[in-house]
């Protein structure tokens, strides 16, 4: 039974609102957490949101998944999410009320997966908020004369904590920069404990905006996970799809676009030709590297070879292809044994036959081993909000960088 506080016990609106506020101590006393996991990749497709139910910690932590819902972003929301990430736009002002709209639809998120659950929003414990990437800064960069890493994830953890009267743990990638790291892949510690098998080395390869790969090498340690980014995911086909179709079309749903094109060898090698994907790991990229001017370097060479739209879309679902392959081949010891792909990518079926094509392992989906692709971002930020509030370390420093593990996720109670 939760136990509430009393009339004196709450402060200001909360108070007025009479609505208590779990505090920290509260859900530490508990066996079982009822924790939202909430995501905004860079695909700027929607806000994702995990009811979970968590119990234990570490190696002993239990993850049951209770519902599932993405509120999709409307024409308008994923504008100003694009033209607010594309750096030089938008001030302090447009900012400042960015994050507290974003902040609004991510208390949206959690209410429709309470609804969708049948859980009454009072039962949940605990929220875990990634926000909205706008800017990444994964290797030094000189400001006021002094190389920094920076990133920015904007969504107003308080407006969540207001209206669901629970802590909520956000903006976890800047306590591992702070600590020497990237700051991402951050997936990996939630994959290490959900995924890890003791006879088979694992890959799991989720495919968003980016591609991010994790392996799992057989009955390893957390010490032993690696990941990286693989490059573009879904960025650049979305992109050039939309640009392609006059923007009659954000995606190329289904990969139908692609599956009627041929794949160019001249524009695959052009897109080859990229360091991303020469540089070993740990790295990490984003829309800094593959966005508006990446596709005007594509849609260019793609002119001058006078290829048509369908060869351009299959041809840049082959690059995402490719990367991955090339990942695998060039910085995966232990190679994995068997391919996981998540995200929204494993809905594309021409993106994944390319894939079954370039592997020779078996390539299969989450929902192939009973797990949810759509929810497993969303689930990882559950649990990391999980660790963070016990103050167990959940970054994986190998996989970023960082000098040491640390307790990612600021608390807002
Ligand atoms: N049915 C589909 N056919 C093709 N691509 C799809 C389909 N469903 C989702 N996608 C792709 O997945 C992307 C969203 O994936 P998601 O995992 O949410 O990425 P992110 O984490 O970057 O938000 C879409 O932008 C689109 O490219
Ligand atoms: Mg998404």
């Amino acid at each position: 039974m939760r136990r509430r506080r009393g009339k004196s016990g709450m402060t200001g609106a909360l108070a007025r609102r009479g609505i208590s506020m779990k505090t920290l101590n509260e859900i530490l006393n508990k066996h079982t957490l009822k924790v939202i996991g909430l995501m905004s990749g860079t695909s700027a497709d929607g806000m994702d949101a995990a009811l979970t139910e968590i119990s234990g910690s570490g190696t002993d932590i239990s993850v049951r998944q209770l519902a599932f819902v993405s509120i999709p972003y409307t024409d308008e929301e994923r504008r100003e999410i694009l033209r607010l990430a594309s750096g030089g736009e938008g001030g302090s002002h447009d900012l400042a009320l960015f994050s507290f709209y974003l902040g609004g639809v991510c208390l949206r998120a959690c209410r429709e997966v309470c609804a969708k659950a049948e859980v009454l929003p009072e039962e949940i414990d605990l929220v875990g908020s990634h926000g909205q990437t706008l800017w990444h800064i994964p290797q030094p960069e000189s400001y006021l004369g002094t190389p920094l890493t920076a990133t920015l994830q904007l969504g107003e953890p308080s407006v969540i904590a207001e209206g669901m009267g629970c802590p909520v743990v956000s903006d976890f990638r800047v306590r591992d920069m702070a600590a020497g790291g990237q700051g991402a892949p951050l997936v990996p510690y939630a994959e290490y404990l959900l995924y890890r098998r003791a006879d088979k080395t694992v890959g799991l390869q989720n495919i968003g905006g980016i591609g991010n790969l994790s392996v799992i090498p057989a009955g390893c340690g957390l010490e032993d996970v690696f990941a990286f980014d693989t490059g573009p995911g879904n960025m650049v086909m979305d992109r050039l799809t939309e640009k392609l179709t006059g923007g009659s079309q954000r995606i190329d749903t289904d990969g139908r676009l692609a599956a009627a094109g041929k794949v160019s060898s001249e524009l695959l090698a052009f897109l080859m030709e990229d360091a991303y994907l020469k540089t070993p790991p740990p790295k990490t990229t984003g829309r800094e590297k593959y966005g508006d001017a990446y596709i005007g370097a594509v849609l260019n060479k793609a002119a001058g070879l006078g290829l048509p739209a369908c060869d351009i879309i299959a041809t840049a679902t082959d690059f995402t292809a490719a990367c991955i392959q090339t990942a695998i081949r060039d910085f995966c010891r232990p190679m994995p044994e068997q391919l996981i792909v998540g995200g929204g990518g494993s809905r594309n079926p021409t993106l994944m036959a390319f894939i079954r094509r370039r592997l020779s392992i078996p390539v299969l989906t989450n929902e192939d081993l009973g797990f949810d692709s759509d929810a497993k971002e969303a689930v990882a930020f559950a649990v990391m909000a999980a660790e963070c509030v016990r103050g167990v370390c959940n970054n994986v420093p190998r996989v970023t960088g960082a000098r040491h593990p640390v307790v990612m996720g600021k608390i807002t109670v």
